[in-house]
């Protein structure tokens, strides 16, 4: 099998004598490990509050929840986007409403989503740091603040890259993050009653687990997971600079091929670097992610075919691509996303990039 997901060989130690602790406690769900994660994040990130869950997905379903609340509307999400953004509002019970994303940096269009709210009812918008990159998402922000609009941001492959941004922003812990739990989810957001709110929506919608008085779900994080995550945090930096990189060095061997070109980066943004997505001819890309697997990369189709093309979506997407959706089908048609782990180095830039040179310039 490819290599696909941090090890954190340092930390085992530490992960061991959490899981021990874990297992001496009285409760196997948020208890202490927990709340010591979730502060360990919250400084982090220089968020407040960092509420953990079981998976970031349903912490973008209780986001949803919790910040359309009495607010009527759509909810927007980039076309270009990940099954669990679109889920969460649809559980909500929202239509999604799919936007064109910025062809460079391939996030959110700020543009579209002026536009959008210049002529929709709309409930919140769901945004994405497109494989650990949030460029461009401080002007969706500012445009989400000004129009008095709540923001999500799915930053599930950010941890590391960005802080609190909109209302509420998600990290994932899921195998092929950055800090693999096992699975789970942490949310980090500014406002304490918010904060507050969703702790309760974990506990199906409860203060104490018995009364409701909202509609919640089970979104409790395990004391093993959080002992987990605990255990790797103090080898966090250290991952982080490799996959850093070993990503720029990668971008660097590629840019140089012909015909490939990269996910752009704004200057004031240090991308977390979950993958290293390129744009290759649409003509070629099977051809190189086959070559690509041949040759032991997991490299992968990066969010195609687009949301808005899903069966199990398309009785409540709205698509609202403004003259732009050839923009958005030719860029899922192009992608490729390469795996970025700490443990790859040099031979791996040297094996991925003869790949590319071999079937595009031959
Ligand atoms: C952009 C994005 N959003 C959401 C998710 C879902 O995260 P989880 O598996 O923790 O629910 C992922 C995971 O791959 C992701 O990459």
């Amino acid at each position: 099998l490819p290599e696909f997901r941090e090890h954190y060989v340092k930390s085992r130690e530490a992960v061991i004598s959490r899981i021990a602790l874990a297992l001496s406690s009285p409760k196997l769900s948020n208890s202490q490990l927990v709340v010591q994660l979730e502060d360990a994040i919250a400084a982090r990130t220089k968020a407040k509050h960092c509420v953990a869950v079981s998976s970031a997905t349903l912490g973008l379903m209780l986001a949803v929840r919790a910040l359309t609340d009495g607010r009527s509307g759509d909810v927007l999400v980039p076309g270009f986007a990940h099954n669990a953004t679109v889920l969460a509002p649809l559980w909500a019970g929202r239509r999604i409403v799919c936007l064109p994303v910025n062809p460079a940096n391939f996030n959110l269009c700020v543009e579209a989503v002026a536009h959008t709210l210049a002529n929709r009812s709309v409930a919140a918008i769901m945004a994405i740091g497109v494989a650990g990159n949030p460029s461009g998402l401080r002007a969706v922000e500012e445009c989400a603040r000004s129009a008095k609009v709540p923001l999500i941001v799915d930053a599930a492959p950010c941890l590391g890259a960005t802080a609190v941004l909109g209302e509420v922003t998600i990290f994932s812990m899921s195998a092929r993050k950055i800090l693999p739990a096992g699975e789970g989810g942490l949310v980090v957001v500014s406002d304490e009653l918010l904060a507050a709110q969703l702790k309760d929506l974990r506990l199906y919608g409860s203060k104490n687990g018995f009364f409701c008085y909202q509609q919640g779900l089970n979104a409790r994080l395990s004391e093993l997971h959080a002992a987990v995550a605990l255990g790797c945090l103090a080898e966090l930096d250290e991952v982080l600079a490799k996959r850093r990189r070993f990503a720029n060095s990668l971008r660097l061997a590629l840019s140089a091929v012909p015909g490939v070109s990269l996910q752009s980066v704004d200057d004031d943004v240090e991308p977390a670097w979950n993958d290293v997505i390129v744009r290759v001819p649409s003509t070629h890309r099977t051809e190189l992610i086959t070559g690509l697997q041949q040759v032991g990369v997991d490299a992968v189709p990066f969010y195609d075919p687009p949301i808005h093309t899903h069966p199990a979506f398309a009785d409540r997407c709205v698509p609202d691509f403004q003259g732009r959706e050839q923009q958005l089908l030719s860029l899922c048609a192009e992608t490729i996303g390469l795996p970025v782990l700490s443990s790859f180095s040099d031979p791996h830039i040297d094996t991925i990039a003869s790949v590319f040179y071999r079937i595009l310039s031959p």
